[in-house]
């Protein structure tokens, strides 16, 4: 079992995750479960930095857990459970707090860009600090890859320099990290506005997919994404930001390559194309739907994989956790 131990963390907040979650994240996650010793967890910690209803956050946490586990996550393959079922997340947070230097933290740029929209004031001290409990969450497992987007290297150097300085002052515990950023990973662009990523909090409704929707509404979604006056399906993301985005989606949920689909669609235009890539998607998304409910339908099955994960996570992370206290002095 020499296989490199990955971690990552999903947000629970927005209850169906989007195309963009599916091809960006949970798509690797699937491959990394064979290749790496994977653990996957829903982040719920992180969750409250901002306000959250109690009753939608255990629901979505739960919706979240079920939408990995339709996505092909196997409980025998990798680690998966959710954060707060491990204590010792917010147990290793407070020492890794207390390693980090004030004005290391204030670097942050996610801090900076979250607070430049909604204002300090209504900033938690948690929204603050959170990039020090991804150091614990990561640390916690002696991961030594942490699969991530551009947006978060910069937490992924924070890990490693507070790793690096806890080594160097109570001796060797901690795996340094590094970041494991998929390339081939395409990012996923609002079907309304290609110029911006989808994501839950910037698309309008017509230009997200979310995966727990009706199919049929993800269909006309589809059909009605944003071309341009052109007749021609081929892929160019600055001319043609539009049809290259379907292209990205057709490709990654068959395998055909770009190439391949330029060939298969070279004279037919755009409605056809459409047509297709929507009767896909509907294929792809209602069996991921289906299981999904299955999941939430059945709560003891779910509660029961959860346990399992959380025990699984809690042996690895007990024992991190007590080798840093004993170094500290605890
Ligand atoms: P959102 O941007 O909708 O808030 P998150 O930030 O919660 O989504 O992202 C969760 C995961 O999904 C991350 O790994 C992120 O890189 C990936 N992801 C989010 N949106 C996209 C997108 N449009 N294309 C590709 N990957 C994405
Ligand atoms: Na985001």
């Amino acid at each position: 079992l020499d296989r490199p131990r990955v971690l990552s963390g999903i947000q629970p907040t927005a209850g169906s995750f989007h195309l963009g979650n599916y091809l960006g994240a949970l798509r690797q996650y699937l491959v990394l479960q064979d290749t790496h010793d994977a653990f996957y967890m829903v982040v719920d910690l992180h969750a409250i930095t901002v306000p959250q209803d109690p009753a939608e956050l255990r629901a979505n946490t739960r919706v979240a857990a079920a939408q990995l586990l339709a996505s092909g996550l196997d409980p025998d393959r990798c680690t998966l459970f959710i954060q707060s079922h491990v204590p010792e997340h917010a147990q290793l947070a407070w020492v890794m707090n207390c390693l980090t230097g004030f004005g290391e933290a204030s670097r942050m740029t996610q801090f900076k860009d979250k607070t430049a929209k909604q204002g300090m004031e209504r900033a938690t001290v948690g929204l603050f600090t959170y990039p020090v409990l991804q150091v614990a969450d990561i640390l916690l497992y002696q991961a030594s890859q942490v699969p991530v987007g551009e947006d978060q290297r910069q937490h992924v150097e924070l890990t490693r320099d507070i790793a690096e300085r806890f080594n160097g002052r109570y001796g060797d515990t901690f795996v340094i990290p590094a970041p494991y950023i998929v390339k081939e990973t395409g990012k996923i662009y609002d079907l309304q506005d290609p110029a911006i990523k989808m994501s839950k909090s910037a698309s309008t409704p017509k230009g997200i997919i979310n995966l727990l929707d009706e199919p049929k509404v993800s269909a006309k979604k589809i059909k009605s994404a944003v071309t341009d006056t052109e007749t021609e399906v081929r892929f160019d993301e600055e001319k043609k930001p539009g049809i290259s985005n379907l292209l990205t989606i057709y490709s990654t949920l068959t395998g055909t390559s770009i190439a391949d689909l330029e060939r298969t669609y070279e004279g037919k235009g755009y409605g056809a194309f459409k047509t297709e890539l929507a009767e896909v998607l509907v294929e792809w998304v209602t069996p991921f739907r289906e299981s999904t409910q299955e999941y939430l339908a059945d709560p003891a099955t779910l509660d029961g994989i959860l346990a399992k994960g959380a025990e699984k996570a809690r042996a690895v992370a007990g024992e991190t956790l007590a080798r840093t206290y004993d170094k500290v002095g605890f």
